[in-house]
């Protein structure tokens, strides 16, 4: 079972996960942390360099989840700038040492492969950071993947276009496709994070911790995963059934754990 940290608002949620990746860092400066875009992660990024406090990043090696296929690198929304604007330049990391999936339509045939052979050059993703989409996906794994899945081309579903939307000028400019790790490429992982804020997200997460573990409901694959954490404030919270345990659970967790 996942451990499910109900907090009272981003901010906590941020410093929390924040502590655990400085600690991480503190004793691995190479660590290799898996990062996600979109608007769930960034109290992470925000807190991230106060939790810090000065610690040397430069060495830190980053993954991103996904990326659209046939954006304009340029794009301001490609997630390559995502990443590079909201992680890389304020925390200080190097550029080389983070990574995304490449979405360029010339090499696609291959990237999925690539990405997989750098992820394992790597050492394997130490941390994951997750958010969780309104139909359930985790990275850009929509209803219906494999939970053996790697790195590869989706579909991304008419939802998730529309979600996305409010990133882009209008839905037509949202790609129609992605290249994201698989939930077997996120499985790998060695600590998932999962974070969700917002009665929008209370079903999904109740789906991911609480459903049937079912590819219907992707997130749910972190059920199969020895260490998951999820970190949902009151709201996102507000449709699991066992909030109460979930909470006493947290108030009793002997003091040397971390999440
Ligand atoms: C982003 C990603 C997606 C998002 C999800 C939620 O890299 O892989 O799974 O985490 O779509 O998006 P937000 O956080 O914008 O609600």
């Amino acid at each position: 079972m996942a451990e499910v940290v109900i907090v009272s608002s981003k901010g906590a949620a941020g410093a929390l996960v924040a502590g655990e990746i400085a600690g991480l860092i503190r004793r691995d400066p190479e660590v290799v942390l898996g990062l996600a875009t979109g608007s769930t992660p960034l109290p992470v990024y925000e807190a991230l360099p106060a939790a810090l406090a000065g610690a040397d990043v430069s060495r830190v090696r980053g993954f991103a989840l996904d990326e659209y296929v046939g954006i304009d690198p340029a794009h301001p929304e490609s997630y390559r700038n995502v990443i590079t604007r909201e992680v890389v330049e304020p925390l200080g990391l190097s550029p080389e040492r983070i990574r995304t999936p490449n979405g360029a339509v010339d090499t696609i045939e291959h990237a999925g492969e690539d990405y997989e052979a750098a992820i394992a050059a790597a050492g394997g993703v130490e941390l994951q950071i997750l958010g969780i989409g309104t139909d359930g996906h985790i990275g850009f794994n929509e209803p219906g993947s494999s939970f053996a899945s790697r790195t590869r081309v989706k579909t991304l579903t008419a939802q998730t276009r529309r979600d996305n939307a409010r990133f882009f000028d209008s839905i037509d400019e949202v790609p129609m496709h992605c290249i994201t790790q698989g939930l077997g490429t996120i499985l790998s992982a060695r600590h998932l994070v999962l974070l969700a804020f917002g009665e929008g997200k209370a079903a999904a997460v109740a789906g991911a911790v609480e459903g049937p573990v079912s590819a219907s409901c992707p997130g749910s694959a972190i059920q199969l995963h020895p260490r998951a954490t999820v970190v949902v404030d009151e709201a996102a919270a507000s449709r699991l059934e066992r909030a109460d345990y979930y909470r006493y659970a947290w108030e009793n967790k002997p003091t040397w754990q971390g999440i």
